[in-house]
C-alpha cells in the first residue's frame, strides 16, 4: 500500500522526536520514498544525519538553505507529497497551523500544500488538555487534518497521563489504512459514477404570520457535505435546501424551499429519478395550524398557537420505495441507539445515521460530527469524530457498495 507513496514527514521539537527515527525507518521499509523537513527544536532532539541516512533523501531544516536552483524547496516539497505526516506534532506547531503562520520550512510547506495532512501529538499532559489547544486541535479536524490522537502512560516530563506520541507502528498502520481508505474512494468515484443522488439540506420554515415563524438550528451544514462528498464522487446530484446558514456549493443544482410542505414537494418530484436519497434535513414535525394573513397583534396575556403534524417526508418514502437506497438521519439527545432503530424500521430506512447532538463537535451548526450509522440489522459503523465532510465520504461509500452489492470494508 505504502510502495511509491511520497511522504513528507515533519518532525517537530518534543522529546518524542527520537521515534520520529523508527517511524521514518518503517516507513521506508514499506516501500514509501519519505522526505524529511525538521523544525529548528527538532534538531536539538535528533539529528539531521540520522533522519537522511534512514530516509536516504536529504533533510530541510532551514527555509533559506536551497540546494536546487531549479526549485523552490518548500513549494517543491508541498507539491510532490501524497501525505504531509507530522510526527511529534507539538502543541506550538498545531497552533501556528491553527494561526496559519509560515516562520519556517515546515510551516511554509504545511500552508502550500494541498495534499492530506495527518498529524501526530505529543505533549505535556496539561499542554494537550489546555483549552487553547483543544480548540486549536477541534479546528485542525474541522479543516480535514487527520489526527493520531497521543496515547495515555507515563510523559518524559514524569506526568502520567494523556500526550505520549502514539508508538511508530500503530502510526505507520494508520498511514497504511489511509491510504487503503483512498485507494477505496477511487473505486467508490467508480460505483458512484453516474447515479442520481437527492440530497435535503437545513430546517425547515413554518410560517406563524408574515413576521414570524417556527424553525430549528440546522445550518445545512451536514447536507451540503454529503451533496459535495456525492458530486465529488461523480453522481449526479439534486441538493434540496432549505433554511441554511452557511454558502451553498457551487456546480450542484440546487433548489431552495421553506417549509416542510415545500421539502415533501420538491423530494416527491426528485423520487422516481433518484437513486440514493439523502434526508440530511431537520424538518419540522409540527406547524401552526393557521398562518395569519397579517402580523398578529399583542393582546392578551398568554397566546397558545395551534400546531398540526407535518407530513413525514421520510416515511412516505419509506413506503413508496422501489429500488431506490433511502439514507435518514436522526438528531438525538438520549437513547440514541433505541431511537435509532425505532426510526430506522418505522421509516423503512436501508441506512440511518444517528448524531447525538449534546456531544462537543457533532451535531447542529458544527464543522465536525460524530455518528453511528444503523441498518435493520443494527450498528453497521461506529464513527470517529470527523469532518462533516468525511462522515459524508464514509456514509456515502458504504451506499454505494451496498447499491452495487460490493463490500464496503
Ligand atoms: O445542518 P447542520 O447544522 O449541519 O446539522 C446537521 C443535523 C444535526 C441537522 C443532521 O445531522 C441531522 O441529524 N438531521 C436530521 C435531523 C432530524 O430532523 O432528525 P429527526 O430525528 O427529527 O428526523 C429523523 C429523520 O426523519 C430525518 O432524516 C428527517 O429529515 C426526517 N423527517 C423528520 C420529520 C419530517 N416531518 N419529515 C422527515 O422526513
Amino acid at each position: 500500500m505504502l510502495r511509491g507513496k511520497k511522504i513528507v514527514l515533519g518532525i517537530t521539537g518534543g522529546i518524542a522526536a527520537y521515534k520520529a527515527a523508527a517511524l521514518c525507518s518503517g516507513l521506508v521499509k514499506q516501500g514509501a520514498d519519505v522526505h524529511v523537513i525538521m523544525t529548528d527544536s527538532a534538531s536539538k532532539f535528533i539529528t539531521e544525519l540520522t533522519l537522511q541516512t534512514l530516509s536516504r533523501n536529504p533533510v530541510h531544516i532551514d527555509t533559506f538553505d536551497e540546494r536546487n536552483p531549479e526549485v523552490v524547496t518548500h513549494i517543491h516539497l508541498a507539491d510532490l507529497a501524497d501525505l504531509v505526516l507530522i510526527a511529534p506534532a507539538t502543541a506550538n506547531t498545531i497552533s501556528k497551523m491553527t494561526l496559519g503562520l509560515a516562520d519556517d520550512m515546515l510551516s511554509s510547506m504545511l500552508l502550500a500544500t494541498t495534499a492530506p495532512i495527518m498529524i501526530a501529538p505529543a505533549m505535556n499532559v496539561h499542554m494537550y488538555q489546555h483549552p487553547a489547544i483543544m480548540q486549536n486541535m477541534n479546528t485542525l479536524v474541522s479543516r480535514g487534518v487527520l489526527m493520531i490522537e497521543p496515547g495515555e502512560g507515563m510523559l518524559a516530563c514524569g506526568y502520567v497521563g494523556k500526550g505520549r506520541l502514539e508508538e511508530p507502528e500503530t502510526i505507520i498502520r494508520v498511514v497504511h489504512d489511509f491510504f487503503a481508505a483512498q485507494q477505496q474512494r477511487e473505486e467508490m468515484r467508480h460505483l458512484m459514477a453516474g447515479r442520481k443522488v437527492t440530497v435535503t439540506a437545513g430546517g425547515t420554515i413554518e410560517r406563524i404570520d408574515p413576521v414570524r415563524y417556527i424553525t430549528n438550528d440546522s445550518s445545512g451544514k451536514m447536507g451540503i457535505a454529503v451533496a459535495r462528498a456525492a458530486y465529488a464522487m461523480g453522481a449526479d446530484v439534486r441538493l434540496i435546501a432549505g433554511s441554511v446558514q452557511v454558502p451553498l456549493p457551487e456546480g450542484i443544482d440546487t433548489v431552495r424551499v421553506q417549509s416542510a410542505q415545500d421539502m415533501y414537494e420538491a423530494v416527491i418530484g426528485e423520487w422516481s429519478h433518484t437513486d440514493i436519497m439523502v434526508q440530511t434535513a431537520a424538518v419540522a414535525d409540527y406547524r401552526p395550524k393557521t398562518v395569519h394573513a397579517t402580523k398578529m397583534k399583542k393582546n392578551d396575556e398568554n397566546l397558545v398557537l395551534e400546531l398540526e403534524k407535518t407530513t413525514d417526508i421520510l416515511e412516505s418514502l419509506g413506503q413508496r420505495k422501489n429500488n431506490q437506497f433511502l439514507i435518514g438521519f436522526a438528531a438525538e439527545t438520549n437513547n440514541v441507539a433505541e431511537y435509532a432503530m425505532g426510526k430506522v424500521i418505522r421509516k423503512n430506512c436501508d441506512l440511518l445515521v444517528a448524531n447525538d447532538v449534546t456531544i462537543a463537535g457533532a451535531g447542529f451548526g458544527t464543522d465536525t460530527n460524530k455518528v453511528q450509522i444503523y441498518d435493520a440489522q443494527g450498528l453497521v459503523e461506529d464513527l470517529p469524530l470527523m469532518s462533516k465532510d468525511d462522515v459524508a465520504f464514509r456514509l456515502l461509500s458504504i451506499a454505494a457498495s451496498r447499491l452495487n452489492g460490493v463490500s464496503a470494508s
